[in-house]
């Protein structure tokens, strides 16, 4: 079912499922073209390392050497999924590029903005480019930019929509090159959005030296490999997620459970299950769940473990272990090969082998393909789920 052709970034794209049951599935099945776009647009094919200059750098990203070579802080506003596309940001930004990054909900930014700082960098996020409270956030960001010209700030907008308001208001653009999104709860944006944030991480980290060049080709050799390794995930995933669905449809709470770069992972699948299922479901980082939510636990609360090999892994097991104590039924989500412990999951669900840095970039898959499983299975309107639009323009 994994297509090839390429996509349109046009709405004269007509609004034909192509021989999926929902555009949320079309578009979930997308995501292998639309990494393969986005690296093609921001990653150089041919770049090797072996220039030395710190202007020489494997992305084709429109943003002036004085603003990576001076930002201080980094503010992100974004809502809903958008958001938690900043939060996996937030932690490249940190841990590649060592750049003080937060991030807010654009709507609680507005009542109560960050400290203002020098040389601070304003990331806007948001796949229509006209949420309202993502556009009022950048407007009081630059109402807020210091009047001394030697405390500049700048703004960057990062959309699928390039001639939306946003546009107009932020002083660099980056697309996302998704394609038209119909289905409400947003998958193919989300993951663009990640690939144009990861590709910026690693630009500001090898101009500012915060990465060497030898560190960024694994990393840069991973990003590559991405759209075939969804492709394989898709297809080797779809059939086991149906079955889950079934057995897990009527579960009463599901919590989704993550750490370090993953925590936002389990905040995006918890909010897609909300969406499309009307499960009550929970995002948490791991370890917080252990002081105190974890006495919501009994068989009637399904939990998701999202588990990658690498720093995380021992005490996601840890982690899992007391929820399984607890007779929640567990299921894991990992790329781990250590078969001895993936007994301890009712079911697994594996995505392919990366850098744990990069792992959200596919496990955020398997819980968008649950949550469309699940609100199939309880007969509901996957592309057009109660309560929600797409863009919140109020
Ligand atoms: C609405 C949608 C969410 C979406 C959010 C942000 O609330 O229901 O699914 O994540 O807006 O949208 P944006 O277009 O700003 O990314």
């Amino acid at each position: 079912m994994v297509g090839h052709k390429p996509i349109q970034n046009t709405d004269a794209e007509l609004p034909d499922r192509q021989g999926f049951a929902h555009f949320m599935l079309k578009e979930i099945y997308e995501q292998p073209e639309v990494v393969r776009r986005c690296l093609a647009a921001y990653l150089k094919p041919d770049w090797d390392g072996q220039d030395a200059s710190v202007l020489s750098t494997p992305f084709n990203l429109a943003l002036p050497e004085q603003v990576s070579a001076n930002v201080a802080e980094i503010q992100i506003v974004a809502c809903g999924t958008s958001r938690h596309a900043g939060l996996v940001a937030q932690y490249w930004l940190e841990q590649l590029a060592g750049i003080p990054t937060r991030v807010r909900s654009a709507s609680e930014f507005v009542s109560g903005p960050f400290p203002l700082r020098a040389n601070t960098l304003t990331i806007a996020v948001t796949q229509s480019g006209e949420t309202a409270d993502t556009l009022a956030a950048i407007a009081v960001a630059k109402r807020r930019s210091p009047s001394d010209a030697s405390l500049q700030s700048w703004s960057l907008g990062i959309t699928n929509q390039p001639e939306s308001s946003l546009s107009k208001a932020v002083d660099y653009i980056f697309p996302t090159l998704a394609g038209v999104e119909i289905g409400v709860a947003a998958t193919k944006t989300f993951l663009s959005q990640l690939v144009v944030f990861c590709c910026l991480a690693l630009e500001f980290a090898l101009r500012r030296r915060a990465l060497s060049v030898q560190d960024a080709m694994p990393l840069i050799g991973a990003l590559r490999s991405l759209p075939d390794q969804i492709e394989t995930l898709l297809n080797q995933q779809h059939e086991p997620i149906q079955m889950l669905a079934k057995i897990i449809a009527d579960t009463k709470d599901c919590i989704v459970l993550g750490r370090g770069i993953n925590h936002a992972i389990a905040l995006e699948g918890a909010l897609k299950l909300k969406e499309t299922t009307y499960l009550h479901a929970e995002g948490y980082a791991s370890g917080e769940f252990m002081h105190g939510p974890i006495a919501l636990l009994d068989a009637t609360v399904s939990v998701i473990a999202i588990a990658p090999a690498g720093t995380v892994y021992a005490s996601m097991l840890a982690n899992a272990r007391k929820v399984k104590a607890n007779r929640a039924p567990l299921i894991g989500i990992t790329n781990a090969s250590t078969q001895a412990d993936h007994a301890m999951f009712d079911h697994l669900l594996t995505v392919p082998a990366t850098d744990e840095r990069l792992s959200p970039l596919l496990t955020v898959i398997p819980l968008q393909l649950l949550a469309y499983a699940i609100a199939v299975q309880r007969s509901f309107d996957v592309d057009r789920p109660r309560n929600i639009t797409k863009t919140l323009l109020t």
